[in-house]
């Protein structure tokens, strides 16, 4: 007998044209409804949607939806929503992504381990100038949030040769890497010199990046005060307080993805810092044959009884 699948519905607010033949290809015994050209569609009979920052009208037109497939690892845009169908919420963990990140992790702790916005000013001034120059081993990176992406960052950063250090809400177990659980933090940011962020945004992890935070890192390490580098999420930073601590020196750098709103206002004196690295959360994209790859097995499993993985856990809100 031949039974007709549910289609997949798909809500990403950007310009994906260029790219939305990987669904077809590879979700390609079912219906794809793109809802950024096909709006009127009917949605009556659809059981899976991938969305990012999804309007919560959408859901009052998928009566029959039985999962929900976030575009990115992170789900403040669907469990923040004045309603959310009570359904699994499978958010995105791809090697794909996972690399991309600790690209970028690497590559900022790297920038300040280095000096480089130091040295690319005094290239601007044709200045022959060597500076004091630390080792890895000399500093330790801090991470806060030891999930998928912390601890690939954490194993990448270790064969850097950086010291590494993580802390999460339960401590793991990482060979070479010092782990402290959640009512460990002052022990944590007390041996910390880059500090990274790579938390969700909870309740519980709003507003945490803030002065009172900043001024327990590690004062006296060789390179003359801490530094904050966050690919977590935006709303867990205090952006007043990291540029007071900036201009006060509590903070001698920073390199930010994310904000407490985007896109980061032209106005914001967080543009016009030396020492400070800003990226347009763009840390780490996800490629869309990835996803169309993600949402397909996810899709398979469940059609064979088999449990859906990196399911969302609403109570701890991750
Ligand atoms: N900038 C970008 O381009 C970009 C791209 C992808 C993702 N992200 C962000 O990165 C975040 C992390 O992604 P992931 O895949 O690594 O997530 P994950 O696997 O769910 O890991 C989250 C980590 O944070 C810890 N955590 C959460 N709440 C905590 C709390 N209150 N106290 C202490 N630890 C807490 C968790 O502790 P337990 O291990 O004990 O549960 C876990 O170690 C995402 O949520 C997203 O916001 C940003």
């Amino acid at each position: 007998m031949n039974t007709i699948k549910s289609p997949v519905a798909i809500e990403i607010n950007y310009d994906y044209s260029r790219e939305a033949h990987f669904f077809a290809d590879i979700i390609n015994d079912r219906e794809v409804i793109h809802l950024k050209t096909q709006s009127d569609a009917d949605l009556s009979k659809v059981k899976y949607a991938l969305v990012w920052k999804p309007d919560p009208i959408l859901f009052s037109r998928m009566p029959d939806l039985e999962v929900l497939f976030s575009l990115g690892a992170g789900v403040d845009h669907v469990l923040t929503l004045p309603v959310a169908p009570d359904i699994p919420i499978v958010r995105f963990v791809d090697h794909n992504l996972t690399t991309r990140m600790s690209e970028w992790i690497c590559l900022q702790c790297l920038m300040h381990l280095r000096q480089q916005r130091d040295y690319d000013a005094r290239q601007k001034n044709h200045k022959w100038d060597e500076l004091y120059q630390p080792v890895a081993s000399d500093i330790c990176v801090g991470i806060m949030g030891m999930g998928t992406l912390g601890q690939d960052a954490a194993g990448k950063l270790k064969t850097l040769g950086f010291e590494v250090a993580g802390w999460s809400r339960s401590r793991k177990q990482i060979e070479g890497i010092t782990c402290y659980d959640g009512g460990e933090l002052d022990n944590f940011l007390g041996k910390t010199d880059f500090l990274v962020g790579l938390l969700p945004l909870t309740d519980e992890t709003t507003g945490i990046f803030n002065r009172q935070l900043f001024g327990k890192l590690q004062k006296n390490g060789k390179l003359g005060g801490p530094v904050f580098i966050n690919a977590g999420r935006g709303g867990s930073q205090v952006e007043a307080d990291i540029v007071d601590c900036l201009t006060e020196g509590t903070l001698k750098g920073a390199s930010l993805d994310v904000f407490e709103k985007e896109p980061l206002s032209g106005d914001s004196a967080l543009w016009d810092f030396d020492n400070v690295i800003i990226t347009p959360h763009a840390a780490a994209v996800s490629s869309l044959d990835a996803l169309a790859r993600h949402v397909a097995n996810q899709i398979e499993r469940y059609e064979q009884g088999q449990e859906l993985e990196y399911l969302v856990d609403r109570s701890r809100g991750y």
